[in-house]
């Protein structure tokens, strides 16, 4: 609801603004949370962090799909102004034109992000340079393995995907990250207290002046002087 509410303010402030999206069971409160507020999305442009390879738009586990299902179909976003990787051609040709419509329309006014238990970002997998931009990437075995969930086989997981570098992640204006539940403490200490790293990519984000984390309890729960729940 907190982070809700976070997008909310940022909507209120600037109509148009330009709003970077996540996708991931953790969001998913989120989307709901934002449709029962009823407000309009109307003039906003959206971005999101990435995209499977191999999975065209009207692929139930495409996050095309994801998003217009649990959210974009909702509340009434022109499909002009949303903006998602193109998973189903060339990968060449899609991070170009999704480079070009992040010049064009950028920068971001406000990126979401999740949290993966390997301290990814997007898809910017440990070892993702924080110089990156948006290209394609090779999924880690952790990620892999947790979003098998949403496949029928962890082998119809899709291998590779496009995603916004971490450079680009670090261009929005203002970032908002949410992690819940325990299997994200280790990568929520290490990006919050952890040395900055390629092996974490969430620490990048201490290069950035204005990053909010959202935390349940049991997220929270291996920082230095939380308690445990
Ligand atoms: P999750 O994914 O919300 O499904 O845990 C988060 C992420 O991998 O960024």
């Amino acid at each position: 609801m907190h982070t809700a509410t976070l997008i909310a303010e940022q909507v209120h402030l600037k109509s148009s603004s330009v709003i970077g999206w996540a996708t991931g069971g953790t969001m998913l409160g989120v989307y709901r949370s934002l449709r029962d507020m009823n407000l309009s999305f109307q003039h906003t442009r959206a971005f999101n962090l990435d995209e499977y390879i191999g999975l065209p738009a009207a692929h139930p586990q495409s996050y095309h799909h994801y998003m217009r299902h649990n959210f974009f179909d909702h509340v009434g976003m022109p499909e002009a102004q949303c903006h998602i990787p193109d998973g189903g051609c060339d990968p060449e040709h899609a991070i170009a034109k999704y480079e070009a419509l992040l010049a064009a329309h950028g920068p971001i006014d406000l990126q979401l992000l999740g949290l993966g238990k390997n301290g990814h970002i997007g898809f910017n997998e440990p070892g993702a340079s924080f110089n990156g931009t948006v290209h394609k990437t090779v999924l880690s075995p952790t990620t892999i393995e947790a979003n098998a969930r949403y496949f029928e086989a962890s082998t119809d997981v899709p291998r590779e995907a496009i995603t916004m570098g971490i450079k680009t992640i670090l261009s929005a204006r203002k970032i908002v990250l949410l992690a819940c539940g325990h299997a994200k403490a280790d990568a929520v200490a290490e990006m919050i207290e952890g040395v900055m790293s390629i092996t974490c990519p969430a620490t990048a984000l201490q290069l950035h002046d204005d990053v909010t984390i959202v935390l349940d309890s049991a997220a929270a729960s291996e920082l230095q002087g939380c308690e445990p729940s």
